[in-house]
């Protein structure tokens, strides 16, 4: 039987997520030294991590080629898919905020709204839930440029420390939503797998539980 796959975020997550698996004992030296392999051995576990952008951790588990993954809430919130998500790890802690040009209010006047965003799901739902009509649209990154440009009223982004928001002159309007880092498990993997899973997720969930 193949070894154990954890799907991992690239980048923002990817530090913390190897800190929780070297927490717990994994030898994490592969991670540290990949240069540009994406399949990564964890000595003397039967596992392997693979690196992977945020929504294609979730395709790669939902479709079962992955047992467990680590993405954003953002992500799933987002992208939707089954699986099991079994831990808030606590780390890649930020929130989906609407925000606005400083000193403008997005609910004022009749007129509908345009939102630019990175994530539409996410903002039809928010908006959807305020039985309120808006027209979004799709951008794929620095979305902080739309108000600016004129292309829209207000932003759907995550916020994390707030200085992209500041230094562009835009401010909060509203919170969205929080968001972190969670783990997934693939549904078969759990019943198929479950002597090997368990172990790891109940690990994981007092690691992340523990005082630092
Ligand atoms: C994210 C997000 C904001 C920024 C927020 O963008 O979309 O632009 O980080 O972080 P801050 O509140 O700490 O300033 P990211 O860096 O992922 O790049 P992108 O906009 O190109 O997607």
């Amino acid at each position: 039987m193949r070894p154990i796959r954890i799907a991992l975020t690239k980048g923002r997550l990817e530090k913390d997520t190897v800190a929780v698996l070297e927490k717990l004992g994994y030898d994490c030296e592969e991670l540290h030294n990949k240069g540009r392999r994406l399949i990564l051995h964890i000595p003397g576990a039967n596992m392997e991590v693979v690196l992977a952008k945020a929504a294609d951790v979730i395709t790669y588990v939902e479709h079962g080629v992955c047992d467990m993954g680590v993405v954003g809430k953002d992500t799933i919130m987002e992208h939707g898919g089954s699986f099991f998500e079994v831990a808030d790890l606590g780390f890649g802690r930020c929130r989906f905020a609407l925000a606005v040009k400083k000193g403008e209010d997005f609910y004022s006047g009749y007129a509908e709204k345009t939102i630019a965003t990175k994530y539409p799901n996410v903002t039809r739902l928010f908006f959807a839930e305020k039985s309120m009509d808006i027209r979004v649209i799709k951008i794929e990154g620095s979305v902080e440029l739309a108000p600016l440009l004129g292309l829209s009223d207000g932003i759907v982004d995550i916020v994390e420390t707030g200085t992209t928001l500041k230094e562009n002159g835009l401010e909060i309007q509203e919170e969205v939503a929080p968001i972190s880092a969670r783990l997934i498990v693939n549904i078969a993997s759990m019943k198929m797998r479950k002597k090997e899973l368990e172990p790891i997720i109940s690990q994981i969930q007092s690691a992340v539980t523990e005082a630092p």
